[in-house]
């Protein structure tokens, strides 16, 4: 499939996907939302991919969904729009690698939910994000509400998504909706270097890892900890698991095949 709203490089085993529609400050339209659903099924089991960063060209991550077409949503539709945005943000945030959102600049909205659904936000020191819906006299719809609320807790979601207020990446960083902020220069080279080095790891381990974190948290502990527990011992039918352990143990540096 030719993308025409998004761009994607290859940095050894690393996807740079970025989203290119500047003129509407890389709003999610349905064709952006479909090209991103492609790239995700496409590289499902590509086993030559050890990593996706996810950003945005010009000043912006995504400013949101695309308001254009919501304002023609009628109940019907505007479900149906939801329903396609909240699997686009189910399959980044259950794609068997880690995703890195670099956020750039504005992820307000949808764009804000597009960089909750990656594994680990990046953020410049310009971004700024935000849960604006009720200026527009709707509510987050790809999982903002639920997604929010369980990164920095119910009361600064709904601080957030009731004023629809605007905030800086250091305030951004402060109640953990990133992880970390760089100077805009360094945000691409950070996310890199972050991607490389979980690629340099036991890629199945770090999958599983990804799964369980995922799988716990909309579960009780101990069924959390069940699943990381089966989790583990499936490890144990891997290469690189007994590469690692005997790497340890012979004193060398473990070389994982991604089997
Ligand atoms: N959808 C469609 N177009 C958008 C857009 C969006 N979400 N955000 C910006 N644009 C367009 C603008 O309409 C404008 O296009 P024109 O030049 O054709 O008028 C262009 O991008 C540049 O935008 P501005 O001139 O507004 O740029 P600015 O620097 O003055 O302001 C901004 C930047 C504060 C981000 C402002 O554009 C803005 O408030 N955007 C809307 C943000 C928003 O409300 N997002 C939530 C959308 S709803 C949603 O996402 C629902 C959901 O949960 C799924």
């Amino acid at each position: 499939m030719d993308f025409k709203n998004i761009e994607v490089k290859k940095e050894g085993k690393i996807a740079i996907v970025t989203i290119s529609r500047e003129k509407a400050l890389n709003a999610l339209n349905a064709e952006t939302v479909t090209e991103l659903k492609a790239f995700f099924h496409n590289h499902w089991r590509d086993e030559d991919l050890l990593g996706v960063i996810i950003t945005g060209a010009g000043k912006a991550f995504v400013a949101g969904a695309d308001i254009k077409e919501l304002a023609e949503c009628n109940v019907i539709s505007a479900e149906e729009k939801m329903r396609i945005g909240q699997y686009l943000m189910h399959l980044i945030e259950n794609f068997p690698r880690p995703v890195i959102a670099a956020v750039n600049g504005f992820a307000l909205g949808g764009g804000c939910e597009l960089a909750m659904a990656c594994d680990i936000r990046l953020a410049s020191e310009k971004a700024k994000l935000g849960q604006p819906e009720v200026n527009l006299g709707i509510i987050p719809g790809y999982g903002g509400t639920q997604r929010l609320a369980r990164l920095v807790g119910r009361g600064k979601a709904k601080q957030l998504i009731f004023s629809g207020d605007i905030i800086d990446a250091a305030e951004a960083y402060r109640i953990g909706l990133v992880d970390e902020v760089y100077p805009v220069e360094e945000l691409m080279n950070k996310a890199l270097e972050l991607a490389n080095k979980i690629a340099s790891k036991a890629p199945i381990a770090v999958s599983k890892a990804k799964e369980c974190i995922n799988k716990g948290l909309d579960v009780n502990l101990s069924n959390g900890c069940d699943f990381e527990k089966v989790s583990f011992s499936t490890i144990y039918g891997t290469t690189d698991c007994k590469e690692g352990l005997n790497a340890f143990m012979e004193k060398r540096k473990a070389e994982f095949k991604g089997e």
